[in-house]
């Protein structure tokens, strides 16, 4: 077993590169069964969840060539079966990809229910819809999901709620389905934004992403021969601004999209924070303790669920008394449980947690329940005094490569270890 010890407290100094976004980086490479030829995707992020997909896509007959460990090239011409390997898939939660790639592709597939952290219920219905609405059969039985289309065409689907899977999957199936699809109530994250510019890079006409009405007009081929830089992650950058503040640090993040941080940009203003904005890098420093505020996770551009633990961090060191509501997930505050050990006094109640600031944290052994708790308590242990031992990694290396030598580079006192 792998752990992390952690001896603090080390305010994080100097720069840190960003890379390529994961939830971006998880639906192109599905989305690249939709194309009869080669292309090569770089800037992509070298973590478990990268390599998963990698190894589901060459099952299906797919032929990757790693150039470095973050640019491939692959060959999705010769694509083999339409049933996706059930161990693999189960494994993350975006194998959901693979349903809309390969019904736009084969008008086929059979699948695991994707797996993912444990964030309370994490169900498909608005995935399905979409697909039968454009006219897919879906049926889910004993864990599997088969999906089955004579023929995709276009229509008009209204989302219940705002979902960045949802809308992506049906963005995906749309591509080559007949006539034009308009996807209403669509999210509007950075991913979105991104594979909707990575389909058109291979010749999907997509209009309109980023906005809550995507308009799909469906195309007869994609081509491959072209080359597609995945985006910046803003969940990593904003993981860093944040343990800039809780750890009263000053560092210079490189090679992100400061636009997409505005929420996060806003609320370090708010608590005390500084912020130099150079558009495509952000210094970010606090000298003193952060003020108190509240927080309620929304989709974007509101402040993202995939920060709130790491904010929570800042809170719980904050002057006074913050709440935060989380809107997105049921069960995002188990990360709350692991900060009280360290000694945190935060009341955590269905969907708000409570947090009553206290000057230190303290080193103690704490467990990451979820990817984005895992990044909060590395943050919590470069921050608190003493030694912090952070169990639970495969759950931070799903999503953020080489997160110790980051923190390494910055100042703080971390290794892994292998019990
Ligand atoms: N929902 C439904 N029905 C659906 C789909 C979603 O009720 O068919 C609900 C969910 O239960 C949730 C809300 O809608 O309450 C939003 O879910 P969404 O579909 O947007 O989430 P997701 O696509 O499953 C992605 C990210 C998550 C991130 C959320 C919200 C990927 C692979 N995952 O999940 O990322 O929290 O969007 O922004 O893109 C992470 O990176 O740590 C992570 C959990």
């Amino acid at each position: 077993m792998e752990k992390l010890i952690i001896t603090g407290p080390t305010p994080l100094k100097g720069e840190v590169n960003i890379n390529g976004a994961k939830n971006a980086a998880v639906a192109i490479l599905p989305a690249t069964l939709l194309i009869n030829g080669v292309c090569t995707i770089n800037n992509l992020p070298n973590i478990s969840d990268v390599k998963i997909s990698c190894e589901i896509l060459e099952k299906l007959g797919a032929k990757i060539t790693w150039v470095t460990p973050n640019e491939i090239n692959i060959d999705t011409r010769n694509i083999t079966t339409t049933k996706a390997p059930l161990d693999l898939t189960s494994k993350f939660r975006a194998s959901y990809y693979i349903i809309g790639a390969m019904l736009g592709r084969k008008g086929e597939i059979e699948v695991g229910m994707p797996g993912g952290c444990k964030l309370g219920a994490r169900p498909i219905d608005q995935h399905i819809k979409g697909f039968e609405l454009l006219g897919a059969n879906v049926t889910v039985e004993k864990g599997t999901i088969n999906g089955k289309a004579k023929k995709l065409v276009g229509t008009n689907i209204y989302m219940d709620i705002v979902s960045v899977g949802a809308t992506i999957n049906i963005m995906l199936a749309a591509v080559l389905a007949e006539g034009t699809t308009i996807i209403d109530n669509a999210a509007k994250e950075p991913h979105i934004v991104d594979v909707a510019n990575f389909l058109n890079t291979m010749g999907a006409d997509i209009r309109g992403a980023g906005t809550d009405v995507i308009k799909i007009n469906g195309v007869k081929e994609l081509h491959g021969n072209s080359t597609y830089s995945v985006v910046p992650d803003q969940i990593e950058a904003g993981t860093f601004m944040l343990a800039a503040v809780a750890t009263k640090g000053d560092l210079l993040i490189k090679n992100c999209i400061t636009k997409h941080l505005d929420s996060i940009t806003a609320k370090i203003l708010e608590i005390g924070g500084n912020i130099e904005d150079y558009g495509d890098s952000i210094r970010v420093w606090c000298n003193k303790r952060p003020n108190k505020a509240n927080i309620k996770t929304l989709p974007h551009p509101g402040f993202p669920t995939d920060l709130q633990p790491q904010m929570g961090v800042v809170l719980s060191l904050a002057d006074g008394t913050s709440i935060i509501n989380e809107s997105i997930w049921e069960s995002r505050f188990q990360y709350t449980e692991e900060l009280n050990k360290m000694g945190a006094k935060i009341t955590a109640q269905g969907k708000t947690a409570i947090f009553e600031g206290v000057p230190k944290l303290y080193g103690a052994p704490v467990y990451s329940t979820d990817l984005r708790a895992g990044a909060a308590l590395i943050i919590a242990g470069t921050a608190a005094h003493g030694t912090t031992e952070v169990y639970n990694l495969e759950h931070i290396d799903r999503g953020y490569e080489h997160i110790e030598e980051k923190f390494r580079k910055i100042g703080a006192k971390i290794e892994r270890v292998t019990e």
